[in-house]
């Protein structure tokens, strides 16, 4: 059987940065199943030829590396170009008739990615139903859905009722990009394949936990989309609440789509809402000096571009424990962690001084760059009496396996190609991650938001966030990974 992957948003970033790269990094592993051809479809008309001398140009850019023109020139052979307008129901059945003549009419996986402006994302999907191509009687058809995933909760769930009247929620795959992350998945494999963190993983040994998805970047040319997405809808609302669910979230009883999102679902759901001070008192916000400048950016622009929460979630497990999320642009680098802070001892019978503080356990996970996890803990000094230093056992994954971590795109396409579902949202996920985000969206437009403070870049956000982490006895994790040669 053979698969076809139709690319909406052919001429886009995405396809020409991500995808089709990643397609061709797998293609070059032999892991892309035999027979599998992508089509383009997007509003420029090209040739099959033309279009694949763009896309030869971006893969050797933006996958140099692992590029050769032998794997590139055969690879292009399954490469093909339909040029439609979206808005044009009628040029899907032109699609579908492309479709049914590359395939020569036999039974075919089919992959619907929508690669578009989201604006696109209603009339594709309507487009497709017209067409009949939801249609399963001639093999599998599934829908890709980028990020984001609606703008709020009432656009989401308009979004998840037109794709339903088309599509079953089983056909339907929503991109997060940083769920396709190794060390993301590699957090369920820490906490469900070993057993000595699970004892210690819970409100009787954990002080609290910090996730940080920290970038260096400034906004640059993003400047029209990021005035309407802000700090929250483009990092909270998506990555940084899948980091909490696989941190938080309880043991699935096997590997299986539906099992997992279950459990992440629940996490979710038992998330303290805020509400009245909560939002000046457990949010803070920012904005980088300059942003402002940025172009497509309005001169008296509030938007935050740094933002910080500290959430409950009122569970067994978790009761007592806040999660503090916290990203921004333009810091001091570019660093994704979850530090998972312990308890401190009961009774230190060490004799310690102020300067000489004992820090707790701590246990890092190190998402990116320098992907890797270490748990910190106290080592007495050689030959220094009795004095103790915070020291680390250092797992990197690049010295372990010895090669590049894959691109996330890599794994969530051959999931999509192979049915697998678990490492994409689900409707009532996504819906109740932004029930979690609207609120504080709106508290940022209202009287009851925190200060916008203005910060210098290359730091690590507004200094108030400093003060209030010290506020409530606390230090953030404020550690770029070092960059360490194997
Ligand atoms: C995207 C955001 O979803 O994620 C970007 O729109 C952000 O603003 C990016 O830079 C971060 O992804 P990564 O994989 O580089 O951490």
């Amino acid at each position: 059987m053979s698969n076809s992957i139709v690319i909406f948003g052919a001429s886009g970033d995405l396809t020409s940065r991500k995808l089709v790269p990643a397609l061709c990094s797998l293609f070059r592993k032999k892991r892309l199943p035999d027979n599998t051809r992508i089509i383009g479809f997007s509003r420029t008309t090209f040739s099959h030829d033309e279009w694949r001398v763009k896309l030869r140009q971006s893969t050797a850019e933006f996958a140099a590396d692992e590029f050769h023109d032998d794997t590139w020139n055969t690879f292009a052979q399954s490469i093909f170009y339909h040029a439609g307008d979206i808005d044009r129901p009628d040029d899907f059945k032109f699609l579908a008739g492309h479709l049914d003549e590359l395939e020569s009419g036999q039974e075919a996986t089919r992959v619907y990615y929508l690669a578009t402006a989201p604006r696109f994302y209603e009339p594709a999907v309507t487009g497709l139903g017209h067409a009949n191509l939801a249609d399963e009687t001639r093999g599998k058809r599934r829908i890709v859905i980028e990020k984001p995933f609606g703008t709020d909760l009432a656009t989401a769930e308009k979004l998840n009722q037109v794709v339903h009247g088309v599509f079953a929620e089983s056909q339907v795959y929503r991109i997060d990009h940083y769920l396709g992350k190794e060390t993301v998945q590699n957090i369920l494999v820490l906490r469900f394949a070993n057993t000595i963190f699970e004892p210690v993983w819970n409100r009787n040994y954990v002080d609290h936990v910090q996730i940080t998805v920290a970038e260096e970047v400034p906004v640059g040319r993003r400047g029209g989309y990021y005035e309407t997405a802000g700090i929250l809808r483009d990092m909270f609302q998506n990555h940084l609440l899948q980091l909490l669910m696989v941190t938080a979230m309880e043991a699935p009883a096997r590997y299986r789509a539906d099992s997992v999102r279950d459990e992440k679902v629940k996490v979710l759901q038992a998330i303290r809402p805020l509400s009245g001070k909560d939002f000046s008192c457990d949010t803070l916000r920012g904005q980088y000096r300059g942003y402002r400048q940025e172009p497509d950016v309005r001169p008296d622009s509030t938007t935050a571009t740094y933002g910080a929460i500290k959430l409950w979630i009122d569970n067994w497990r978790w009761q007592g424990v806040p999660f503090y999320l916290r990203s921004g642009k333009a810091m001091s680098c570019r660093t994704s962690q979850i530090v998972i802070q312990f308890r401190e001892p009961p009774h230190l019978i060490f004799r310690t001084t102020s300067r000489m503080k004992v820090e707790a356990n701590r246990l890092v996970i190190q998402v990116q760059p320098n992907e890797g996890i270490q748990l910190q803990f106290q080592t007495k000094v050689p030959d220094a009496g009795m004095q103790l230093r915070l020291t680390d056992l250092d797992f990197s994954f690049s010295k372990e396996f010895n090669h590049v971590l894959p691109e996330a795109y890599q794994r969530l396409l051959l999931d999509v190609l192979m049915g697998d579902a678990s490492l994409f949202a689900r409707a009532d996920e996504v819906e109740r991650a932004w029930s979690i985000i609207d609120p504080i969206i709106s508290a940022w437009q209202s009287p009851a938001a925190p200060e916008l403070e203005i910060y210098e870049p290359n730091l690590w956000g507004p200094t108030c966030a400093t003060r209030w982490m010290e506020d409530q006895g606390r230090e953030w994790f404020d550690t770029c990974p070092v960059i360490k040669c194997h």
